[in-house]
This record gives C-alpha cells, structure tokens and sequence, in this order.
C-alpha cells in the first residue's frame, strides 16, 4: 500500500506536525489516532535487540526483554565479511518484527581514532572504508526484514569525554577522508532509513544543527532520503536543527520544545514548509514499517547458534608458535582465568543486551575435553589475590598446556567514559608471566572492546584475540581453539605496542572544550606505515592453521581515465592441508606526489574460502575513489594523473603482489595566477606548463646554470641544470625581477598571458 503522505500531513494541526518531531516518550514516536498513524518503537542497537518495556534509560542501567547478543562490532568487523554481517543483520531483523521494533540504533561506524575511546568495542575500525562495507552490509540485512537501521553517530564522534558538548575540531580534508566516508559509502550502498546525529560539535557547531552536515552533505550530497534524529538528549536549539535538517528529536522534551516549534512557525522565524517536509519524511519511514509488517522470527536458540559461527569467523589469531590447534587426545590441559568461566562478552551502555544465556569456554570444552580450572584473578578490583595466583599457577604446571582466558574487566572500558591507559589489569598481566615460567605451552585468550599492551607476548605461545564476542563466545573459542574452526578473522585495526605510539596520542582528549584533531588523515596504520613505525600487530593481520599463496595478479587496463572502474584479478591458493579461508585485501598507493597522502589506503577486499590445495581466482573493482584524496581546492574527490601502485596484500604490512597503473585526470583544477605563484605550480596545468617550459633555458641561464652541456663555466659547475629547476621551482614570479631582470609590467603580462592558458581562453 502507498501512501499519501503528503495528504496526512495537510490534515494535521500545527500542533501535531511540532508533535510528530519529537518522541512521545524514550522509545516510541507520537502517533496521531485520528489520521492512523501509529505509534511507533525504536530500540539499541547495534548488535542485538536492547527493547526496554518498562522503565527506560540510554545507558543500559535498567532491565530490557531477554534477547540474543551477537558478537560486537569490534569482533564482527575482523570478519572482513560483508555476506556475514548481511545474515546478522536479517536475524536482527527479524527478532525486531517479532518484537513490534521499527527501528533498530545502528550501525555505529564512527572511526577508531584512538585506543582510549571508551566506546571503540561498538565501532567497526581504523580504516573508513572496511567500516562503511561492514556497515552496508549490516544496513542491508535488517532493512531487507523491512526493519529500519539509523546508523550512528553523525559525526567525528571519536571519544566519550565531554561527548554531549565538546568540539571536533577537524580540517575539512580530513573529515572526508576519515570521519564522513564511513557514513558516506554505508548511506549510499546500504540507504538506511535514519540517520542518528552525534552528541558533539565539528568546528563550533553541534552536530544536531548543523546545516552543512544534516543537509548540504548527507542530503544534497549523498542522497540521503530517510530521517535524521538526534542522540538521546542531544538537541540544544530545537528550531534551529530543524532548519538544519535534524527531523526526530529524541527521546521526547514533555512538550517543550514541541511549543517552540509551533510557536516559530506563528511567529514567522520557522517555514511552516520546513516543518511539513520534515514530518513527511518521519512519516515516510513510520509508514514504510507500519505498512510492510512481516511475520518475525525470534528463535532465541537458532540465533544464538549464528551468534557462536559469527564470533567463530571473526576471532583474530595474533601468535601461534605450533601450538593451536590444541589436541583433545591424551593431554592434559588447563583453562585458566575468570573469563573462562564468565567471559566478558560485550560492554557497558545503551548497546548492553539482556542476553537470555551465555556459552562459557569452560561449558563448551565440555563437549571435547576433560579441562582443569583455576579462576587466577579476580574483575573486581585490580589486585593481586596470592592464594587465587598459586592456585593458576599450581593448576598450569601440573597440566600439558594453559589456556589464559584474560581482557579488560567492565570497568575497563564502557561508553559515558574514555580508558584512561592501554594496560590490562596488572593483577591479569601478572598472572600470564607467573604461568609462563612454569609452563611452556601458554596461550592467550583476550577479551576487550580495543587494543592491549601485552608486556607478555614474548613469553606465551599463542595469542588469540575474541574481542567482546557476544554472548556464544565460549562456543567459538573453543572451536577455533580445538580446530573445529579455522580462523580467519583479520584485524580491524593496528594494534600498538604502546599507547604513546598512536598518532592521537598528543591531542585525545582534547581540553574538554575542544579535541584537535591534529594527526589529519594520518589516523591508524595510514600513521604507523607511513611512519615506519614497528607496531605488535599491523591492520589486516590475523593467522589461519594453514597457509595461502597469492599469484597472477592482473589488472584490466595499464593506463586508464579516472572516470573508469579498474579490475583487479589474482589467485589465491590454500597451499596447507586444512580447509580455510583468506581474506584478500587491495590497497592503492599514490605515487604520483600530487599530496601528503597514507602509503597506501585500503579500498577493497574478498574474503574466499578454499580447500586444501585449492585454488581461486578472485576479482575485486577500483573506481576513482580509490585513487582520490579530498582536495579542499575544489572541494571534491580528485585522483591525480599518474602512477598508482595496486597492492595485493595479506596485512597492511604483508604485501604479496603489486601492479602499476596510470591513472589519467579528467579534472582539471583551477590555477589562479598572481605574482606569488611558484613556477613549481604552473605545470599542474598543461597549458600553463607549456608557457612556462617555453622559458626554461632563459629561466636557467638567468639563475646561473648552464643550458649546454658543453658549456663549462665556473657558474655551472656551483649550480647544475637540475639544480637550477629544482631552485626555480620554488620561486615566485615575481623573482624573475631581481634574477632575470624582467620589469614589473613584463611580469604581469607573463601574468595575463599564464591566466588566459590555465582559463582555456
Ligand atoms: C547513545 C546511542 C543510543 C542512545 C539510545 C545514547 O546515549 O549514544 O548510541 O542509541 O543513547 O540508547
């Protein structure tokens, strides 16, 4: 059934359509009985059902419906599976049609700009682009359920600390670069219903009523056609973001600002056709759910079974020095630590689901091994408990291997505040290096929402990283760790060695008014790659339990326009005896100089699945994104014209094969031509370059190096031909006075005459 939408608006009172822009309570949105307009629910989000029927609250303190918590998306993004997380997605789906929710608050795709942020654990990663697909992908599924998504939080939301009012400050390049690209793609290849507007300001203004943000960009831009709403509590001016283009405040004001609505538009400070186009938008999607109900699935038990396969997919194994898989045959093996026994599975705050049941490590080994336990630390507090200690180690050193179940307590990390270090409880790091003295065969399990230091890795065998695996994650671990399941989980993000090492280091958290983005694009690996910088484990990095071969690496074209898609193939060979799988990753580097740009930038990946001794081909596309940086001179994308290399690699730092390809510009950017122009500027542009190549044996004879090689004088042998150039290039024109004697009207019809070649006239 379609609607007349702009119909019901027309039938409704001033006082309805102000209504209809804010929620009648924390959840629902005001519906109008007399018109059929339903009210409706949203609920967290993002990764599992969070409904609250009773008494509401953002921060997950009060009790919500029994649901299922699937792996959070700190984990699921190490899946580097966009299929996976469209499947996670449709279950969400589902149990929201089952439970009457039209609108489920995620994906949360804000980048991982520093370890410290308290709410990295709901965050996808480092790199935009992984983190848009993931996102897409998620987007795609619940939506094909006919459920809406609103992903969040729009934007440069990177840090809990003074979140409701400090301001982002960030260069505009670096904003399309980083902090808006993730939204960007996810909003055009997933089109979510609704977007949700961040608590925070970018460069002054808040995110809520920021016209350039809600509409130049996310509307007129990407095309965005759902509704905006704001973070739970996250208006300041109410008309204002209106006109800005934030249509759903939530949760509801009792009223108030519902008045100030209506009492603009009487008073003539708000469009009254402001006001209508927003409450159609709202409707639209209220509509479009209330309209195409489906029949719901909420099978707890089935989907909590994906929750398991999902975390299984995406665990990232960091250290296997030929210990994992373990062997359930004859030896004897220990499971130490309280995370084996009550794993930390997912973190604090709005996202924090009322998981119906939990698999721990310690139940699942049930099913393959015989295990001994010792609890070894406590979560509590972070203090050395000695008896609980010589317990573990008692328990390690009588056992063939350890298996250290460890990670950041709750307290560690949550939303509503930042870590304010990078370490793991000492009691925890404690206990790994007192275990490995005694036992050789140690491995570690982690359990946390961002990156660790690990003092210990040099003393244990095997590092498996879980992340906040959801509520299955004792299923999957015991899987991956007993080989049931091969992994093949890749990390999103770098893990450092130590804290003082990430590029945001020097300016996070900001001053509590503002946070200075300072590091520009160079956030993640884009900073610790082009650095140099040895990191504990690069982005894109994680081990299988068999190995694979990349070969063959084709391009479709050596030289294209920048309008044209290249294709990419190569062979991927699972050369072990284990079925896996590999995920691809396709990184461009710019060397065509034309910017201060990353090494290289991740822009596509495939993950494949191989048996043993299998081969594949796999394709994947680049378009002129990939090439692009932001140039803030024309502020758009532009690929320069030049050398591009394509690196097929198995991390940002494992590059297997690479290809070049020419990129040719089809953009020409504008030169304006002033006496501070460099003569390095002008071959930016053909015509402009061709003027002044025209000059250049008179440019070099003036500077004093000589143009003939036969030439031998005392001036040329100071200052060489290339010498020459390269000084030139950093001249202005109006140098050409004082080095090439030239007058000042002479310099200004050279002006005149480089203007009329870079205008094409
Ligand atoms: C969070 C959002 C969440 C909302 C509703 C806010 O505090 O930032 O992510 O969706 O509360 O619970």
């Amino acid at each position: 059934m379609k609607r007349d939408v702009k119909a019901i608006v027309k039938e409704m009172t001033l006082e309805e359509k102000a209504g209809m822009c804010s929620g009648k309570d924390f959840w629902h949105l005001k519906g109008v009985e007399r018109l059929g307009i339903p009210e409706v629910m949203v609920s967290d989000g993002p990764h599992g059902l969070r409904k609250q029927a009773a008494e509401a609250d953002h921060l997950g303190l009060n009790e919500s419906i029994q649901a299922v918590c699937f792996p959070t998306a700190c984990a699921t993004a190490c899946s580097f599976d966009r299929d996976l997380l469209e499947k996670m997605g449709e279950r969400i789906g589902d149990e929201c049609q089952a439970e009457d929710v039209s609108v489920i608050l995620g994906p949360a795709v804000n980048i991982k700009r520093s370890p410290l942020c308290g709410r990295n654990f709901e965050y996808f990663s480092e790199d935009p682009y992984l983190a848009s697909q993931m996102a897409a992908s998620h987007i795609k599924g619940v939506q094909s359920k006919n459920v809406g998504t609103s992903i969040k939080h729009f934007a440069a939301n990177n840090q809990e600390h003074r979140r409701m009012s400090c301001s982002s400050e960030v260069d505009e390049r670096t904003l399309r670069e980083i902090y808006l690209a993730a939204f960007e793609t996810a909003v055009k290849e997933g089109k979510p219903d609704t977007v949700m507007c961040s608590y925070n300001r970018i460069n002054g203004e808040f995110a809520s009523e920021n016209h350039w943000l809600l509409t130049e960009v996310l509307r007129d831009e990407w095309g965005f056609e759902g509704y905006v709403m704001s973070d739970w509590g996250a208006v300041n001016d109410r008309v204002k973001g209106l006109k800005a283009g934030l249509e759903l405040e939530m949760p509801g004001s009792g009223g108030h600002t519902d008045k100030e609505i209506a009492e603009a538009v009487k008073k003539g400070e708000l469009d009254e056709a402001v006001l209508d186009r927003a409450v159609e938008r709202i409707l639209n999607i209220v509509f479009k759910f209330a309209d195409n109900r489906q029949e719901g699935k909420f099978d707890k038990e089935e989907d909590h079974k994906l929750a398991a396969k999902i975390e299984a997919e995406s665990m990232v194994l960091l250290k296997n020095e030929d210990i994992l898989p373990l062997s359930a045959q004859g030896k004897k093996i220990a499971f130490i630590g309280k995370f084996a026994e009550a794993p930390r599975f997912q973190g604090g705050g709005s996202s924090h689901i009322h998981s119906f049941k939990t698999t721990s490590a310690l139940e699942a080994v049930k099913d393959v091994v015989q295990v001994t336990y010792a609890q070894g630390y406590d979560v509590k507090e972070d203090v050395v408990d000695q008896a609980m200690l010589d317990q573990a180690v008692q328990t390690a050193k009588e056992a063939d291997a350890a298996v250290i179940f460890a990670g950041l307590p709750d307290a560690f990390e949550s939303e509503g505040y930042d870590r304010s270090h990078m370490r793991m409880p000492q009691c925890q790091n404690t206990l790994i290096s007192e275990i490995a003295k005694v036992q050789e065969n140690v491995v570690v399990v982690l359990h946390n929402g961002s990156p660790v230091e690990m003092p210990w890795a040099d003393q244990v065998k095997g590092i498996l990283e879980a992340y906040l695996g959801g509520q299955a994650v004792g299923q999957a671990e015991v899987d991956v760790l007993f080989g049931k399941v091969n992994p093949s989980g890749k990390l999103a993000e770098t893990i450092p060695y130590k804290l003082s090492d990430n590029p945001s280091y020097l300016n996070f958290p900001g001053d509590g008014q503002t946070v200075e983005y300072k590091e520009g694009v160079f956030v993640g690996y884009r900073y610790y790659d082009t650095k140099e910088m040895p990191v504990r484990y690069p982005f894109g990095y994680g081990l299988s339990y068999t190995t694979f071969e990349y070969s063959d690496l084709q391009l479709s074209a050596d030289r294209i326009k920048d309008t044209d898609t290249l294709k990419v193939t190569l062979k991927v060979k699972n050369t072990g005896d284990r079925a896996g799988k590999e995920v691809v990753q396709l990184y461009v580097a710019d060397k065509t100089g034309s910017a201060s740009r990353p090494v290289k930038e991740l822009k596509n990946f495939v993950k494949v699945e191989l048996q043993p001794q299998e081969e594949k081909t796999v394709e994947m596309e680049l378009d002129k994104r990939s090439f692009a940086w932001y140039n803030t001179r024309i502020h758009d994308w532009y690929a320069a014209s030049g050398e591009y290399e394509i690196l097929a690699a198995a991390s940002s730092r494992d590059i297997r094969l690479k290809k070049t390809v020419y990129v040719e510009s089809t953009t020409e950017l504008p030169l304006h031509v002033h006496m501070n122009t460099t003569i390095g500027e002008l071959p930016e542009n053909p015509r402009t370059k061709a003027v002044i190549e025209g000059m250049t044996e008179s440019l070099i004879q003036h500077m004093g190096g000589s143009s003939d090689e036969e030439e031998e004088s005392a001036a040329s042998q100071a200052i060489s031909k290339e010498m020459s150039l390269k000084m030139m290039e950093n001249s202005p024109l109006r140098s050409m006075r004082s080095f090439m004697g030239m007058s000042t009207e002479e310099i200004q019809e050279l002006i005149v005459k480089l203007q009329a070649a870079a205008d094409n006239r």
